[in-house]
């Protein structure tokens, strides 16, 4: 499909796939693609411009011409995200906006759509993909697969203390009850859903920390990249 090396980061929501893939895209110095934001700015998106989640060509259009900017981020920190002009990064973050983006990520027209410009992100010297279907459906043929899981209490634990770090006031059983609806509703959707590709390394993560979890992800990609140059 294309000779550029991609590392796939695959898993639900909360498993720290987001601050790994950044993290070790910076470390690598290679691209990073957050799949999950463009599956988020098409929820924004249509509820700006009041696109209602059942006109599924509306949608798919919407998603097809997106007007959204990556900012570049020197620190590792999450950079800015523009859409249509607009910084929409921390809407673009909200549970409300994380859940429609489920919902719109279950069209297989909003999918087709956004095929070419996330396959558009593998550029050299490399790129960490974070998403979903990174290693089944987008980059089947990346150099390495991971696939990070943890138990829906660790991740709403996790979701918790991220949010009340923020200062929003939320409910620990309400989030278990949220990541659990929105894992059904991405494992159990007929268009990409949510699983590991056969040839992905499955790590839970339950009883780990991000710096464990990076280091044993460094290792597997040491490993594999070295395996690679010798071939
Ligand atoms: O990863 P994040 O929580 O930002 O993703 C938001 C939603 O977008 C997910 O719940 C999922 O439904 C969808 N998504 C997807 N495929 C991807 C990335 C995200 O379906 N590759």
């Amino acid at each position: 499909m294309n000779s550029v090396a991609v590392i796939t980061i695959d898993g639900p929501s909360g498993s720290g796939k987001g601050t790994i893939s950044r993290m070790l895209a910076q470390d690598l110095g290679w691209h990073f693609l957050d799949s999950g934001a463009l599956y988020r700015l098409v929820a924004l998106g249509a509820d700006k411009h009041q696109i209602p989640l059942d006109d599924q060509a509306g949608l798919a259009r919407f998603a097809r011409d997106l007007d959204v900017v990556f900012t570049h981020s020197q620190s590792g920190e999450e950079p800015d995200v523009l859409l249509e002009n607009q910084v929409v990064t921390s809407e673009l973050r909200t549970e409300t906006c994380g859940n429609r983006a489920s919902q719109v990520a279950a069209i297989p027209a909003v999918r087709q759509a956004l095929l070419d410009r996330q396959r558009a992100f593998a550029q050299p010297p490399g790129l960490v993909a974070d998403g979903r279907d990174m290693g089944t459906a987008i980059f089947p043929d990346a150099s390495i697969k991971i696939f990070l899981t943890a138990s829906a209490a660790e991740r709403a634990q996790r979701r918790y203390k991220q949010l009340k770090q923020k200062g929003f006031d939320v409910s620990l059983a309400a989030l278990v009850g949220e990541i659990t609806e929105r894992d059904a509703r991405d494992s159990q959707r007929q268009a990409s859903p949510l699983k590991p590709a056969t040839d992905a390394i499955v790590i839970d993560t339950s009883a780990m920390n991000i710096t464990e979890v990076l280091a044993k992800i460094k290792h597997i990609c040491q490993q594999r990249l070295a395996d690679v140059s010798q071939q």
